[in-house]
């Protein structure tokens, strides 16, 4: 079957998709795609020059707290360009697989994750504000108001009689104060019980705790770099470190650059790719990888990260076998120094990224 490309300023030409010359990409979102809210110039007219040429993309970003479908919703509107809610692997999105492991959670993040949790399926998912209302001592620090409390602090029945099966960090947190404080509680509790405290000092936590990406820092509508979940996991494991003789934690970290992200992402992207292929772009239905599954005989010959930071999106891209492209919209600066990874091409934006990948093609 050709994939015939439509000839957009003279970037494409058809090439046989039987070849082994498949492409496909993998764009990250905040400082590629998007500032915070705002759209970075041209980043639609890149995606909608691969969704004419029915070439498989994804988003793949370190950021969440939405649902895919609605973080995906919102892009489509910002970007005015069709994306598929099966178009988007965010930080938290390979947690998917962890529902039948894990029945009691707690789900740190905006405040919205808790719905994401529950959507997931997790059965019983409790979040630091459930903790603030049940009782304010237990954070003194905190810096959220009664009201936002009572908006959206609920009442967990089972909050001091069930123990806590897992510690999982959907995004980034925004009361870190609380957020310490809580996580650390239950991560030093005896046997994820809350109000509890072990004995021992040791290096296994007490309940497992996953963080969803290693950002230290990433770009939003501020003019510098900001601290991200990576700065957050820092003051996690360097306040359990003090809480346990100095040892440190045994933590899990997904997200990118991790090899469980790529790997998730790579699947996801050739699943997509036989949508496109058997005009089931429309299709909600997706058979998500189990965690750590490598993808099988991939039909990329390469596939493209675009991104903003080397210390996720390159790096990741360069230890997973993907080309990479850095843009100068986000993250990186132009001088700053690259001393841990080498990308395919540094370019100005995620059009430029686009277009010089498809004249290489
Ligand atoms: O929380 C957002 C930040 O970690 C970076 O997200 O889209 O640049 O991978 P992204
Ligand atoms: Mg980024």
């Amino acid at each position: 079957m050709l994939t015939r490309l439509t000839p957009a300023a003279g970037l494409c030409r058809r090439f046989l998709s039987t070849s082994s010359r498949e492409i496909a990409f993998a764009f990250d979102i905040d400082g590629v795609l998007l500032r915070g809210t705002k759209p970075i110039a041209k980043a639609g007219e890149a995606l909608k020059l691969l969704n004419k040429n029915k070439i498989p993309y994804i988003l793949l970003t370190n950021g969440g707290g939405l649902m895919e479908s609605e973080r995906v919703k919102f892009i489509s509107n910002a970007l005015n360009v069709e994306i598929s809610p099966l178009q988007i692997v965010q930080s938290h999105t390979p947690y998917k697989t962890l529902v039948n492991k894990y029945e009691k959670i707690l789900a740190v993040g905006t405040y919205s994750v808790k719905d994401v949790a529950k959507k997931y399926g997790f059965q019983n998912v409790v979040h630091p504000i459930d903790i603030i209302k049940y009782n304010k001592f237990s954070t003194p620090f905190s810096g959220v108001s009664q009201e936002t409390i009572d908006k959206y602090g609920e009442e967990i029945k089972d909050l001091t009689t069930k123990p806590f099966d897992a510690v999982l960090v959907f995004n980034d947190p925004h009361d870190w104060a609380a957020d310490l404080q809580v996580i650390s509680d239950v991560i030093n509790s005896d046997s994820g019980m809350l109000n509890t405290l072990r004995n021992e000092k040791e290096w296994q936590p007490s309940v497992p705790i996953y963080f969803s990406n290693n950002d230290l820092l990433w770009a939003n509508q501020y003019n510098l770099n900001r601290f991200g979940q990576g700065a957050f996991r820092y003051l996690v494991r360097t306040l359990y470190s003090q809480m346990n003789k100095g040892l440190p934690l045994r933590d899990f970290i997904i997200g990118k650059p991790t090899s469980i992200t790529y790997d998730f992402a790579h699947n996801v992207l050739i699943d997509w790719r036989q949508k496109l292929l058997n005009g089931e772009t429309n299709s909600l239905k997706q058979i998500l990888p189990n965690l750590g599954s490598k993808p099988e005989s991939s039909p990329f010959d390469k596939v493209y990260m675009v991104g903003d930071n080397p210390a996720s999106d390159i790096i990741g891209a360069e230890k997973n076998g993907w080309e990479s492209c850095l843009v100068r919209t986000g993250v990186y600066r132009d001088g700053d120094i690259l001393d841990k990874c080498t990308p395919t091409m540094i370019v100005d934006d995620v059009y430029d990224a686009v277009t010089k990948v498809l004249k290489k093609q």
